[in-house]
C-alpha cells in the first residue's frame, strides 16, 4: 500500500471502544494480555464496578453479553470454515481482538482470514503482532478498510474486490453497526450484498442490538447505553424493533435468507457465560445466494 491519505472518516472515537473489548477479551481468556492497551484497561476498569453491580442487582451485564457474542461469532465462522475449507474470512472492524490467531490456530492450511479496521487500529494491531513475532503466512493478512469508503485503496469495494471470486467468503463484523444512522447502515447493507453476489457461497455475520419494546429492564438498558454513549462520545441507535424487523431490513438490503439468532436459545459448544435477565442482542447470519448449507444449529428464527 502507499502513503494513505486519510480523510476525517479514517478515524473513529469508536475505536475507544475496541480497546475496551480488547480488555474484556482478555479477562475472559480469549486473547492474551499482549493484546491488552492502556486505553482498554483504564476503561475496564471503570466500568467493571458497574457491570458487576447491574449483574447483581438487575441481572444484566455488559461484559457476559460481549463474551456471548464473541463466542457466538466464533462458532459461525469456524462451522463455515469446517464446511468450506478453503473459504476466506473477511473481518471488518477487527479492533485488537485476538480471533483471527486463535481461531486460524483451529482452521487447515486452505483457509485465507483478511482483518481489516481504520488504519490507526490496523497500524497498532501490526505492531502488537511484530513485537510478539507472530505471523499468520499466507492465511493470513491485516488491512486497513474504512466502511464508509466506497472508492479508493481501503475502501470496501477495493478489500472484497481483491478477494477470489471462486472460494467461499464469510463477512463478519462486531461492535461496529450500532454506532451508525439507519441510514448509513443500510447503505452499507446493500452495497456489501452486492459485492457478496459474487461469490456463490457467502455470508455476512454481524450483531444488532434491537429495540425489544418488551424487554424486562428498559430503564437499565437504557443506562447502559448513554454509558456507551459517552465513552464514544457518539449516539448508539437501536435501528430495529425486534427479529423480524432486523429480518426484514437484511432483505431489503438484498440479502435473500436471514437468521437472526438469540443466544438464549443457541445451543453453544463451549461454556459461555449466562445472564440473569433475557439477551439483548442478536447474532445476524445472512446470505445472498441460496444457503445450499445451512446449518441446523444456526437456523433458529
Ligand atoms: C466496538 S469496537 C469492536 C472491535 C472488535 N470487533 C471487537 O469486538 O473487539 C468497534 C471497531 O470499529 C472500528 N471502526 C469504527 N468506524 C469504522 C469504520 N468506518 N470502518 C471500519 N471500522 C470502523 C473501530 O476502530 C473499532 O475497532
Amino acid at each position: 500500500m502507499g502513503v494513505l491519505e486519510k480523510t476525517d472518516t479514517d478515524r473513529s472515537p469508536v475505536s475507544l471502544t475496541g480497546h475496551y473489548t480488547g480488555e474484556v477479551w482478555v479477562r475472559n481468556g480469549l486473547s492474551p494480555s499482549a493484546m491488552s492497551t492502556r486505553t482498554g484497561r483504564n476503561f475496564y476498569r471503570a466500568l467493571r464496578p458497574l457491570d458487576g453491580a447491574a449483574n447483581r442487582w438487575l441481572g444484566i451485564s455488559l461484559e457476559t453479553m460481549l463474551v456471548q457474542r464473541h463466542r457466538l461469532i466464533d462458532e459461525l465462522v469456524l462451522g463455515f470454515v469446517a464446511r468450506h475449507p478453503g473459504a476466506q474470512v473477511l473481518e471488518l472492524a477487527c479492533g485488537v481482538s485476538d480471533r483471527a490467531r486463535r481461531l486460524l490456530d483451529e482452521m487447515g492450511d486452505e483457509v485465507t482470514y483478511i482483518e481489516t479496521d481504520l488504519p490507526d487500529m490496523v497500524a497498532h494491531k501490526l505492531a502488537v503482532y511484530q513485537q510478539q513475532g507472530w505471523s499468520g503466512g499466507a492465511r493470513h493478512r491485516v488491512a486497513p478498510c474504512n466502511i464508509l469508503r466506497e472508492r479508493g485503496e481501503i475502501s470496501l469495494e477495493r478489500v472484497v474486490g481483491e478477494l477470489d471470486r471462486e472460494r467461499p467468503l464469510m463477512v463478519i463484523s462486531e461492535g461496529l453497526l450500532n454506532y451508525f444512522s439507519r441510514a448509513t447502515v443500510e447503505n452499507f447493507l446493500l452495497r456489501l450484498s452486492a459485492l457478496l453476489s459474487e461469490f456463490a457461497e457467502n455470508r455476512y455475520v454481524t450483531e444488532i442490538w434491537p429495540r425489544l419494546p418488551h424487554y424486562p429492564g428498559v430503564a437499565a438498558r437504557k443506562t447502559m447505553i448513554r454509558l456507551i454513549e459517552t465513552l464514544t462520545r457518539q449516539e448508539v441507535p437501536l435501528h430495529f424493533t425486534d427479529n423480524e424487523d432486523i429480518a426484514r431490513g437484511f432483505r431489503s438490503a438484498g440479502f435473500a435468507w436471514v437468521r437472526v439468532i438469540n443466544p438464549d436459545h443457541y445451543a453453544f459448544t463451549s461454556e459461555v457465560p449466562a445472564m440473569g435477565k433475557p439477551s439483548m442482542f442478536r447474532v445476524v447470519c445472512s446470505g445472498v445466494n441460496e444457503c445450499f448449507d445451512c446449518d441446523p444449529e444456526t437456523s433458529a428464527p
